[in-house]
């Protein structure tokens, strides 16, 4: 029997891809996108769509019925920007669309759940390079709250009711084919765009400032593979720490001049700085290894390179 799949926020950067992904591997029929929104041609197109609001219980149920859905992936989140801007709807809709899901798990009305985290669960006061699993966490945005505490609530619900929940504390993720939501690490998506339109950009974080990042190819194979994990092999029911590359808005500018000469940068900071530096500029991800095999394969020259193609066609 096919695995039934219910992606819920699936019209996002992540959930377009994530759902071409298993439409792929599992066929179309077998993967039911949902969101507030209607997304892109490719995704409206190729499979089953229903318009779901992630706060609705009822309404996910129903859908879960309906389809008789093996696994969710809840993608639906207020992110790190936004959510500084609109505290309380970030808190409310991070925090009771994780319930929803993770209560129709422990009625066992779905089998497995996967709930992403972020690199946002950390803060100032962390260890700033290779900031490892376990470690201390003091978050300074509504974003980085809702996920540290969604995290403590997904390894609770393991715990005390068997819960099969997965979780990936993701980086900045880079992709061309949507564009990103509102987080802090947009400006590597946006640069792009911008160097190809315009052959010049400015940033909206200093040009020194690291952070952890990923190709959304890498980001969708470790999302798939932790769920395709046997369950005894993770010992992480919060969240795994993901690496990939780490890079400055200066590194990633030099690498966009290797394939466009005359492209130019400066820098304008805003509100999304202190965001930025209240994260790790680099992660350790030995325990993503060790579990399920984690490895990344791009670097950001063949992540440049990729996505300039990807924005030309
Ligand atoms: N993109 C990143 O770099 C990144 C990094 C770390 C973690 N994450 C996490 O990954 C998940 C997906 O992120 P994304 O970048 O795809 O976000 P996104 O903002 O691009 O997409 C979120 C989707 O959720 C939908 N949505 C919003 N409110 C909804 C509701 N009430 N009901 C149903 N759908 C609703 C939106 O319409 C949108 O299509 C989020 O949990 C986010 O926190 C993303």
């Amino acid at each position: 029997m096919a695995i039934k799949t219910l992606i819920i926020g699936a019209c996002g950067q992540i959930g377009t891809e994530l759902t071409l992904a298993l439409r792929e591997k599992h066929g179309n029929e077998n993967v039911i996108a949902s969101d507030i929104r209607e997304g892109s041609e490719s995704l409206m197109s190729s499979g089953p769509f229903e318009t779901l609001d992630a706060t609705n219980y009822k309404g996910i149920e129903d859908i879960v019925m309906h389809y008789e859905i093996d696994e969710v992936y809840l993608m639906a989140a207020m992110l790190s920007a936004t959510a500084e801007k609109f505290p309380m709807r970030g808190w409310n809709l991070n925090m009771d669309s994780l319930f929803n899901v993770l209560n129709l798990a422990k009625d066992k009305k779905i089998s497995k759940l996967f709930w992403p985290s972020s690199i946002a669960v950390f803060g100032p006061s962390t260890p700033k390079f290779d900031t490892p699993q376990t470690t201390v966490m003091e978050p300074t945005t509504v974003y980085g709250i809702s996920k540290q505490t969604g995290e403590r609530w997904c390894e609770y619900y393991h715990n005390k009711y068997g819960v099969d929940v997965r979780s990936i504390r993701y980086p900045g993720l880079i992709s061309y084919k949507t564009l990103p939501g509102g987080g802090t690490t947009d400006y590597a998506v946006e640069i792009y765009h911008e160097a190809l339109k315009e052959g010049k950009y400015t940033s909206f974080l200093s040009e020194d400032t690291a952070l952890p990042m990923m190709f959304m190819d890498d980001a969708i194979r470790a999302t798939i593979s932790l769920m395709e994990t046997e369950a005894d092999n993770l010992s992480i029911r919060s969240s795994y720490n993901l690496g990939g590359i780490s890079f400055t808005p200066k590194e990633l500018a030099a690498s966009i001049q290797k394939e466009i000469p005359e492209f130019t940068i400066d820098y304008a900071p805003d509100f999304r700085q202190p965001i930025a530096d209240s994260w790790p500029s680099s992660i350790d991800d030995s325990q993503a290894q060790k579990d399920w095999n984690w490895k990344h394969e791009y670097d950001i020259n063949k992540m440049t390179k990729t996505m300039l193609d990807g924005l030309r066609d």
